[in-house]
């Protein structure tokens, strides 16, 4: 009596365990696939920008990159002025503001300058 009434119990606790450690197993697996697009501003980069300005170049105006130098002489020396210039576009360039969303704008803007600052590193 005993044995026959307990014997499911722990059964099912089993698998309600094996089932809850798949469900955390996907969730893992969801997180690691979306975080990176959303949280990083170089992956961004490399997806709206990179098309017009590899590494920080700009294919179609030539002068206005996104080297440090070329920020200063445009007055954009900051990533707020970078913010502003991907939110609202500037000369040819369309805005990206509804595309990249606030958040996106920001990531992007932030590792635009750390770029400038490093000397846009990965162009050599
Ligand atoms: C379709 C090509 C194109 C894409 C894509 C593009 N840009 Fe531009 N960008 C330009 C052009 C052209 C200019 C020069 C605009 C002008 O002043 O006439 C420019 C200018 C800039 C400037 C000012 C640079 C300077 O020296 O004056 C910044 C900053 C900038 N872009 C950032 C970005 C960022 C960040 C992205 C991605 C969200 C992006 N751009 C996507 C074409 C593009």
């Amino acid at each position: 009596m005993p044995v026959s009434s307990s014997t499911p119990g722990p059964l099912s606790l089993r698998s309600l365990a094996a089932l809850l450690r798949s469900l955390l197993l996907v969730v893992v697996l969801l997180g690691c696939a979306v975080a990176p697009a959303r949280a990083d501003g170089g992956a961004l980069f490399e997806q709206h920008c990179a098309g017009c300005h590899v590494n920080g170049s700009n294919i179609i105006r030539r002068g206005k990159t996104l080297r440090m130098a070329a920020l200063e002489r445009q007055g954009l020396a900051s990533p707020e002025a970078i913010a502003t210039v991907i939110q609202a576009g500037i000369g040819q360039m369309s805005p990206y503001g509804s595309v990249l969303g606030d958040d996106g704008v920001q990531q992007v803007a932030t590792w635009v300058w750390q770029q400038a600052e490093l000397g846009w590193p990965k162009s050599s």
